[in-house]
C-alpha cells in the first residue's frame, strides 16, 4: 500500500504540493483541480515556472473546510468521501455478512498517518480467523488470534511467514496500534469458499485518489465467477497448463482458478503492490493445499509485469489489468521502446497489458482480460486491436455493461488465443445481455473497429448499406464543435431572463429535428468559460445540434444562433451539393440509427463516429422532397403528423440504400422498440 497521501504531509512540512499531488489528496482531476484554479475556488501560494504550487497550510485548509462542509462545492457525498478517503467497495464480494463486517471496520476506523500500518495488522488479524476457520491452523479461543499469536500461544507452522510479512514492517508500536484496533479485530469471520474477504478489506481500506490514480478497480466476485467457469467450461484449463495473473491484486481471479487447477505449482501471480502480494499469497493458502510454502513465494511475485515475468511463457494468462494508469513522462519513453503499441502521444496501461500477454503466452494459449467496452471501437485503441488481429484469434467477447460500482464504464471480457494463423472471424462467439450467437461466416475486420456484436445477417446489412454506391462522408466536409463547459453552472446558468441573458440548451433540450429549451438562461461571457468553441460555431447562420450522450442519434435543427452546454454539440455539414436538412433526416434516420448501433455500440456520440456515417449522394429532386417534409416536422404541432412525416421520410431515405422489405423488417425490430427522441 502506498500511504504517500498521508506521508506527504508528515515527513516534510515545508514541502510544497504541485497541482496533480494536490488534485490526488482531494480525489479530483487535474483538470477540475485547473478549474477550481479559474474560479478562485484554489489558491495556489505561488507559481514557481508557471506551474502553481500548495502549501501544507493551504491543503490544510481545503480539508478543513471539506471537514465542516463550510464550502458548498466539498459538501456532494463524493467529496466527503475524501475527508478520510476511503469507502467500502461494493459489489466485490457477495457473502453479504462479510461485507457487513468490512463497513463497520471502514465506518470505525481512524484515518491518520498510521493507516498503512493499521490495514496491515487488520488483515493479519482476518487471515488468522480464516486459517483457522478453514482449519489450517489450530489455535486456542481468543478474542485476537494476533495478540495470542505474539505472546506465542500458539503456532502458525508453515503459514508464518504469511502472516508476519504483513506485521514484521510495524516495529514496536504494533501491540499498542493492536489495542486501538481491538473492537475491529473483534468480529468473527468464516471462511468462505473463493471469496475474497481479505482483498475486499484492502481494497476499501485503500485511499481512494491511490484506486483511481492507479487505475484498481477490483474486479466484481460476479464477473470473475463466470469467466473462469466459463473458460472451465471450455476446458481452456487442462492438467499441465501454468497460469498467471500478471496484476494479480488480491488474487481474486486466482482463488477462483483453484476450482478448476488442483497444484498451487501451476499457478502464478505478480504485482507492483507488496501488501496485494502478501494477500494473494494467504488466499492461495487458503485455496490450495500447500506443501511447500515457498511454492507461494517463487509464484507469487512483487514486479511491474511490464518489465517482465518470472516465466518467460505461460499456457494461460488471466486477470484484469489496470486501465488508464497515470504512467510518468520518463516512464512513457522507457516503454515506447519495448512495447510496439505504445505511442509518446498517449499511452493506454491495458494496452500493454495485452501486448506483454501475448507476447508470454505460448502458441496455441489463452488469454482472458476484462477490459473496458471502448476498446473495441475508439480511434486511440486502434494499434492494439491491429496488435491482435496479426497474433492472436479472439475466441469469445462478453459483454458486460457497467460491472463496476461507482464507475460508468461498460466492460467487456476478452478471450484471445494466440496464433500464427490469419485472423478469422468464425467461430468467434458473442454474448450480450439480449443474445448469444458464433459468428459463422467470415468477416473483413480492420483494426478502424471490431464491430463483432453483430448476427451474421445484420453484419451483412452493414455490408449493403456500406457498398451503396455514390456515398459520401462528412469526414472532412463539415465543422464540428462541442457545447459551452462553463466550469460552474451555478454561477452561470441562470433560471430567469435578466439582462443580457439568452436561452441556453443542455442536451437534454435536444430532440429529433428541433429543440426544445427548457428555461435556462447564460450571459455569453466566453472568456469566463472553462472551455468554449469560436463563437462563428454558436452563430452560424444554421448548424445541428445532437446530444453527445445518449444511446440514439438525436440531431436537431437550430437557425436562432442558440448556445448550447457540452451535453450538446455542433455539427456544421458542409459536403456540396447536400443541403443541411436534408443531411439531418438522414442522421435522424432508423436506417442510420442501426447502422450507428451495430457498428460503434456506443452511448457517446463521437465525432470520429459521425464522419464515418454512409451519406447517399441524393439528387436535387430527392433532397427537395426529403426537406419538404423536414419542414413539416419543424412547424408541426401534431403528434400524429409529425410520427407519420417521420415514417415518410425513413422510407425515402430506405429507398436511397435500396434496402428491401426483409431487411427493413431486421432494421425496424432493431430499433423501433425503443425511445424515438420525437417531439
Ligand atoms: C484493476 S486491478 C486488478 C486487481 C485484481 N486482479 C482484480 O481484478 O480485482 C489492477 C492491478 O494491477 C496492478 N498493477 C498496476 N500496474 C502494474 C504493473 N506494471 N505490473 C503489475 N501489476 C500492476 C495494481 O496494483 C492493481 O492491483
Amino acid at each position: 500500500m502506498k500511504v504517500e497521501q498521508l506521508s506527504l504531509f508528515t515527513k516534510n512540512p515545508t514541502k510544497k504540493f504541485t497541482l496533480p499531488e494536490v488534485c490526488r489528496l482531494l480525489s479530483i482531476s487535474v483538470a477540475t483541480g485547473n478549474n477550481w484554479i479559474k474560479l478562485g475556488k484554489l489558491k495556489p501560494d505561488e507559481f514557481i515556472q508557471d506551474k502553481p504550487m500548495f502549501t501544507k497550510t493551504n491543503i490544510d485548509t481545503i480539508l478543513e473546510q471539506m471537514k465542516s462542509g463550510q464550502d458548498d462545492k466539498l459538501k456532494s457525498r463524493r467529496n466527503k468521501k475524501h475527508v478520510s478517503g476511503i469507502s467500502t467497495y461494493k459489489g466485490y464480494i457477495e457473502d453479504e455478512k462479510s461485507f457487513q463486517i468490512v463497513e463497520k471496520i471502514v465506518d470505525s476506523i481512524k484515518v491518520d498517518e498510521q493507516l498503512e500500518h493499521k490495514t496491515n495488522i487488520i488483515i493479519a488479524e482476518y487471515a488468522l480467523k480464516l486459517l483457522y476457520s478453514s482449519k489450517k491452523i489450530h489455535c486456542p479461543d481468543s478474542d485476537c488470534f494476533l495478540l495470542a499469536y505474539l505472546q506465542g500461544k500458539y503456532s502458525l507452522g508453515i503459514y508464518q511467514p504469511l502472516i508476519q510479512d504483513l506485521i514484521s514492517p510495524i516495529g514496536e508500536i504494533l501491540e499498542s496500534l493492536i489495542e486501538e484496533l481491538s473492537t475491529i479485530l473483534s468480529y468473527s469471520v468464516d471462511y468462505s469458499r473463493n471469496q475474497d474477504f481479505l482483498g475486499l478489506l484492502y481494497i476499501s481500506l485503500t485511499c481512494i485518489g491511490e484506486r483511481k490514480a492507479t487505475g484498481s478497480y477490483y474486479t466484481p466476485f460476479s464477473v470473475v465467477s463466470s469467466m473462469i467457469d466459463d473458460f472451465g467450461s471450455k476446458n481452456i484449463f487442462s492438467t499441465n497448463h501454468t497460469v498467471i495473473d500478471p496484476c494479480c491484486g488480491t488474487g481474486n481471479f486466482l482463488i477462483y482458478t483453484s476450482n478448476y487447477v488442483k497444484n498451487v505449482e501451476q499457478v502464478f501471480g505478480q504485482d507492483t503492490d507488496i501488501t496485494s502480494v502478501m494477500i494473494t499469497r494467504i488466499n492461495l493458502a487458503l485455496a490450495f493445499t500447500i506443501k511447500d510454502i515457498n511454492v507461494l513465494y517463487h509464484n507469487i511475485t512483487v514486479g511491474d509485469s511490464l518489465e517482465g515475468l518470472p516465466n518467460n511463457q505461460y499456457d494461460i494468462i488471466i486477470g484484469n489489468p489496470p486501465w488508464g494508469y497515470a504512467f510518468t513522462k520518463d516512464r512513457i519513453e522507457e516503454l515506447c521502446k519495448t512495447y510496439e503499441v505504445a505511442c509518446p502521444k498517449g499511452i493506454e496501461s491495458f494496452s500493454l497489458f495485452i501486448e506483454n500477454a501475448i507476447k508470454h503466452c505460448s502458441l496455441q494459449g489463452y488469454i482472458g482480460f476484462v477490459l473496458p467496452e471502448s476498446m473495441m471501437n475508439v480511434r486511440s485503441h486502434q494499434q492494439i486491436r491491429n496488435f491482435i488481429l496479426n497474433k492472436a484469434q479472439i475466441k469469445k467477447i462478453s459483454y458486460l455493461g457497467n460491472v463496476f460500482s461507482g464507475v460508468h464504464c461498460p466492460s467487456i471480457v476478452l478471450l484471445l488465443q494466440k496464433s500464427d494463423l490469419p485472423f478469422s472471424t468464425v467461430g468467434l462467439e458473442i454474448s450480450t445481455k439480449d443474445k448469444i450467437f458464433t459468428i459463422q461466416e467470415s468477416r473483413k475486420i480492420s483494426d478502424q473497429s471490431f464491430d463483432f456484436a453483430i448476427t451474421d445477417e445484420e453484419y451483412s446489412l452493414i455490408l449493403q448499406i456500406e457498398e451503396q454506391p455514390h456515398l459520401t462522408y462528412l469526414k472532412k466536409q463539415a465543422d464540428f464543435a462541442l457545447g459551452i463547459v462553463t466550469g460552474d453552472n451555478k454561477r452561470f446558468i441562470l433560471s430567469e431572463k435578466s439582462e443580457g441573458a439568452e436561452i441556453i440548451l443542455r442536451g437534454s433540450d435536444l430532440y429529433k429535428y428541433r429543440a426544445i429549451p427548457s428555461k435556462d438562461y447564460i450571459v455569453y461571457t466566453p472568456e469566463l468559460f472553462q472551455q468554449v468553441a469560436p463563437t462563428e460555431f454558436y452563430r452560424a447562420e444554421e448548424k445541428l445540434l445532437y446530444r453527445f450522450i445518449c444511446d440514439r442519434l438525436v440531431f436537431a435543427y437550430d437557425d436562432q444562433q442558440s448556445l448550447s452546454l457540452n451535453s450538446g454539440n455542433i455539427l456544421i455539414p458542409k459536403i456540396p451539393g447536400l443541403h443541411i436538412k436534408y443531411i439531418l433526416a438522414l442522421l435522424n434516420s432508423s436506417i442510420i440509427q442501426f447502422y450507428h448501433t451495430k457498428k460503434f455500440a456506443s452511448v457517446k456520440i463521437l465525432r470520429s463516429h459521425i464522419e464515418q456515417i454512409p451519406i447517399p449522394i441524393a439528387e436535387a429532386k430527392t433532397q427537395e422532397k426529403i426537406i419538404k417534409k423536414v419542414d413539416g416536422l419543424l412547424t408541426s404541432n401534431s403528434k400524429d403528423e409529425i410520427s407519420s412525416l417521420y415514417q415518410e421520410i425513413d422510407k425515402d431515405i430506405f429507398a436511397l440504400f435500396d434496402i428491401d422489405d426483409r431487411s427493413i423488417d431486421i432494421i425496424m425490430n432493431e430499433v423501433s422498440n425503443k425511445n424515438n427522441f420525437l417531439f
